[in-house]
């Protein structure tokens, strides 16, 4: 593959972009930033050697049928669920991700949103914005102390570790979390207790902050009877995959006082966000920014680069998945 054909599904940092266009002179970025949708995606898959997904794409099973010319997909983000990668190697495609890259970013936003829920960041400045505001007084907008209060981690990954040494280092938070895998990496918590079951992590936490893949047994992890093991003054956090949630039983848990507050910045069908969780003041909503910073998308997109390097000189790509 000496000028592979490389269809790029949505625009890119700008130096990433540069690079990849001194790379490959086949190149084809989407400069409108406008998403493939189903049909242009199969016809991406049907003429190029290369295509570079991410997470806004929907790459199902049966985009994978038929005669294909890709052999590469390089996904722009470290979640993949949007791809069915089962088909995509049963149709002879290797499919990369771009894992590390953007955990102390994608950590940084979980503990954003926590903030955020707790003090009542996003009610105060639509009230100021709003020109409701009437001054300080002491019973004002009164929110929830953070320090020292139990976070439970659900997913004690490499982000779901970041966010649990931010609370510890950072808020003195006691830190509770399960993972289901048998050996997990050391996370660096002192005091950090692995407890048996969702919920166990569930009833014990003041703020719980989700760090699971989406998808697959994980979807709808936390619906109605979960989220009615919480405490009716905790929080729920979620920068992982919208599908963790079954969005409906949150928002009934919302409008009964079930728990306290949800911090959101992933949704079920992205980008819906249904109008009942964007009428509810209990809730933060942040539109999917988990890894947006300048330098972490650059990053993300120079490890795709890597990944499609490695490919084409055939070697095993860093980050594949499929
Ligand atoms: C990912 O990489 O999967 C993130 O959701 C993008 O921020």
């Amino acid at each position: 593959m000496s000028d592979p054909l490389i269809v790029v599904t949505r625009k890119w940092p700008e130096p990433v972009e540069a690079e990849l266009q001194a790379r490959y002179r086949s190149a084809r970025l989407n400069a409108d930033d406008v998403p493939l949708g189903h049909d242009r995606l199969r016809r991406a898959l049907e003429t190029a050697d290369v295509v570079l997904p991410t997470v806004s794409d929907r790459l199902p099973a049966d985009l994978f049928t038929g005669p294909l010319r890709t052999r590469f997909l390089g996904n722009f983000g470290v979640g993949y669920n949007h791809i069915d990668i089962d088909a995509a190697a049963r149709a002879g495609i290797v499919v990369t991700n771009t894992p590390g890259v953007l955990t102390d970013t994608t950590a940084d936003t979980a503990m954003t949103l926590l903030l955020m829920i707790a003090r009542r960041a996003g009610e105060g400045e639509r009230e100021l914005r709003a020109g409701r505001w009437t001054g300080w007084r002491p019973t004002h907008m009164m929110g929830a102390e953070v320090t020292g209060k139990t976070l439970g981690v659900l997913g004690m990954g490499r982000i779901g570790a970041a966010v649990a040494r931010r609370a510890s280092l950072g808020f003195g938070m006691p830190v509770v979390f399960y993972d289901p895998a048998d050996q997990i990496p050391d996370h660096g918590v002192r005091g950090a207790s692995r407890l048996d079951t969702i919920e166990q992590v569930l009833a014990a936490s003041d703020f719980v902050s989700l760090h699971m893949p989406g998808g697959g047994d994980n979807y709808h992890l936390i619906g109605a009877p979960r989220l009615a093991c919480m405490k009716p003054t905790a929080f729920l956090v979620n920068s992982a995959r919208g599908d963790i949630i079954d969005q409906q039983a949150l928002i009934a848990a919302l409008r009964v006082g079930t728990i306290a507050g949800a911090a959101l910045d992933v949704y079920e069908d992205e980008p819906e966000v249904p109008a009942e969780l964007r009428e509810l003041d209990n809730v933060v909503l942040l539109p999917h920014l988990g890894s947006a910073t300048l330098e972490t998308r650059t990053a993300m997109g120079m490890l795709v680069l890597e990944n499609l390097r490695a490919f084409i000189a055939g070697e095993d790509p860093p980050c594949r998945v499929a």
